[in-house]
């Protein structure tokens, strides 16, 4: 959701701040703005890209060495110029960038008005800056304390940098409930939303905690407290980002890359942690918490789509192999639900961000009823990293493409990892059994790799298709929530409508809609209950249905059924998702492109979701 940069240093600030957007654009917007301070503060904004933004300040005088910069992703008000940050307030001698949602807007719009204050914008952002401003004047306090003031009175969350003209070598940022990290370099100031935007510049980054407020001045050293006056001693950490894997690298598309990486970012996901020869499993991250987690009485995984996808494997994994009871829960809807939580049960989030609001609420909630919590995330230092008792990264570098597609395979990477785990430590399966399926899970990257190579057939399959408005995704076992995720990739990117579902429910109701314009892709290695999806096939082909089924190589039986097939290489049904998960990515992605569609950037989606 919206980006926020902001620059203050010895450099031009303005290409500093458009390269950082962009940077930032994977995480989904409609408009962007940039606020430069060089003797008057001057605000550029324009509905549309970065680019349009570049085109909109193109004739105007960009210099200055301090600015604050935004991509909006609309909440309040429609995206417009107007609602597009910054915002300026009332005298026009602060102007603000802001990410998160006031909660309270409403009531404080009406105060300031009441004040004598008038609104340009539909945005809460406004109405923060002007509180701001209406503090400075009535309470004649610094900028700074009335930033803390202001912060105190608002409920919701914010991440927020805001520059002033009556102070020309002054950025103050604030966060809470979204994230904001702050490099450190040499006499200069880099501040975003992620590490994405500094990385080229330095490697010594911040991560503001909730509630801290920053107060960065040129030629002096950061100075940190909360909104309730407390001094904090910043904590600098060495960033550990590689600045090629934030580049296309040669691929036409992040998403594209993205897919091609599997095989090293699940091989990244494993590191250090699978020993296959010597029989060891270790997740480090989770050493101090394996005993709790082998004994609790019941784990439940609380996630957001594709990272929800990543939990039902989970699910399947752990119960199988450990036998300990998973339960895995949308966050949004266990945050309002009155859940029965107690001390015993443990609690794991998953997120590729580690920014999403929802699952933030449900660990909130979980904690607040004592449950041991757990992550399994992929930014480093991100707020669920933060929030949780342990947790373990799953390593897959920088996603950039807004769909998710090897965070997904690392995640569930770390799943089976943590499964394999508990198995052992629960001596729940034979150990013979259990180095099988160590050897097995080492030589899944080079499976992946095999995967990968259904590029020119999949892309026949995307021409076929292209045109047709509906999709149906079938699958059984741990190849149902692989079904889920190929329907979930293909909606977001290519716009068709599509449903996954578990393949014995199709006579439940979905069989409905079989005829022969109907595409279903059956998710149909031969692994499980191989033979009742086969049955499942038949009754699509029965109707006329379009069969195009993920098969393992070798398979006969599918191929004389279905219109078309995929292989996969043969593997433990406990793994299988990380294979038959690939051909699908390519599906989506190649129907996206044959359809036109951004497949970076999908319309209204957002990488990051930082409000509920
Ligand atoms: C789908 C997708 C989303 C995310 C969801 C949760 O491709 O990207 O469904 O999986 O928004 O996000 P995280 O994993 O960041 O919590």
């Amino acid at each position: 959701m919206c980006g926020i940069v902001a620059y203050l240093g010895p450099r031009e600030a303005y290409p500093i701040l458009i390269k950082g957007l962009h940077r930032l654009e994977y995480r989904g917007y409609d408009s962007a703005g940039v606020a430069l301070l060089n003797g008057g503060l001057s605000v550029f904004k324009t509905k549309g890209r970065v680019s349009d933004l570049e085109n909109f300040a193109r004739n105007e005088n960009l210099h200055a060495t301090i600015g604050i910069a935004h991509t909006r992703w609309a909440t309040h008000g429609e995206p417009n110029s107007i609602n597009a940050h910054p915002h300026y307030s009332q005298s026009k001698k602060l102007a603000i960038i802001h990410n998160g949602i006031i909660e309270n807007y409403a009531v404080l719009k009406k105060a300031l008005i009441n004040r004598g204050y008038h609104f340009q914008s539909d945005t809460d952002t406004e109405v923060l800056v002007n509180l701001i401003e209406d503090i400075q004047i009535n309470e004649k306090v610094e900028l700074e304390e009335a930033v803390r003031i202001a912060l105190n009175q608002v409920t919701g969350a914010y991440a927020m940098v805001l520059l002033s003209e009556d102070d020309p070598d002054l950025l103050i940022a604030a966060r809470k409930g979204s994230p904001m990290v702050i490099g450190i370099g040499k006499d200069e100031f880099f501040v975003a939303s992620d590490a994405t935007p500094l990385v080229e510049y330095t490697k010594s980054v911040i991560y503001l905690s909730e509630e801290d407020v920053a107060v960065m001045r040129r030629g002096e050293q950061i100075h940190l407290k909360n909104i309730k006056n407390q001094e904090k001693n910043p904590y600098v950490q060495a960033l550990e980002m590689d600045i090629n894997k934030l580049e296309k690298g040669g691929y036409e598309h992040f998403m594209l890359k993205e897919i091609f990486e599997q095989p090293s970012s699940i091989r990244d996901s494993m590191r250090g942690r699978l020993h296959a020869e010597k029989g060891i499993v270790s997740l480090g991250g989770l050493v101090d918490y394996e005993q709790k987690i082998a004994h609790a009485k019941r784990i439940i995984i609380v996630a957001c789509g594709t990272s929800w996808h990543a939990g039902l494997v989970g699910e399947y994994l752990i119960e199988d192999l450990a036998r300990i009871p998973v339960e895995v829960e949308y966050a949004s809807e266990f945050r309002y639900r009155n859940p029965i939580i107690t001390e015993e049960d443990v609690v794991i989030a998953i997120s590729q961000s580690g920014e999403t609001a929802d699952t933030l609420a449900a660990i909130a909630l979980a904690k607040e009823k004592g449950a041991t919590i757990l992550g399994i995330c992929n930014v480093v230092g991100s707020s669920i990293a933060r929030v949780t008792d342990a947790g373990s990264y799953t390593h897959a570098g920088p996603e950039i493409g807004v769909a998710s597609t090897k965070a997904f395979t690392a995640q569930v990477t770390v799943l089976i990892l943590l499964a394999l785990r508990l198995a052992q430590i629960r001596a729940t399966i034979p150990v013979s059994r259990w180095m099988e399926l160590l050897h097995e899970l080492n030589a899944i990257p080079e499976k992946v790799d095999k995967a990968l190579q259904c590029h020119d057939q999949v892309k026949k399959i995307a021409d076929e298709f292209k045109d047709v408005r509906n999709f149906l995704y079938l699958g059984r076992g741990y190849n149902f929530p692989v079904a889920l995720e190929g329907a979930l990739k293909l909606k977001e990117i290519s716009y068709i409508h599509a449903e996954g579902y578990p393949a014995a429910e199709m006579k439940h109701g979905p069989i409905a809609l079989i005829d022969k314009d109907m595409p279903v892709v059956f998710v149909a290695p031969n692994t499980g209950i191989y033979d009742k999806v086969v049955s499942n096939i038949q009754e699509v082909k029965a109707r006329n249905g379009k069969v195009i089924a993920i098969v393992t190589e070798g398979d006969e039986t599918v191929r004389k059924m279905a219109d078309y097939v995929v292989e996969i290489p043969a593997t433990e049904e406990m793994f299988v998702s990380l294979l038959a998960t690939i051909p699908l990515q390519k599906l989506a992605y190649h129907m996206a492109i044959l359809r036109g569609c951004n497949v970076d950037q999908p319309r209204n989606l957002a990488k990051s979701v930082t409000v509920e």
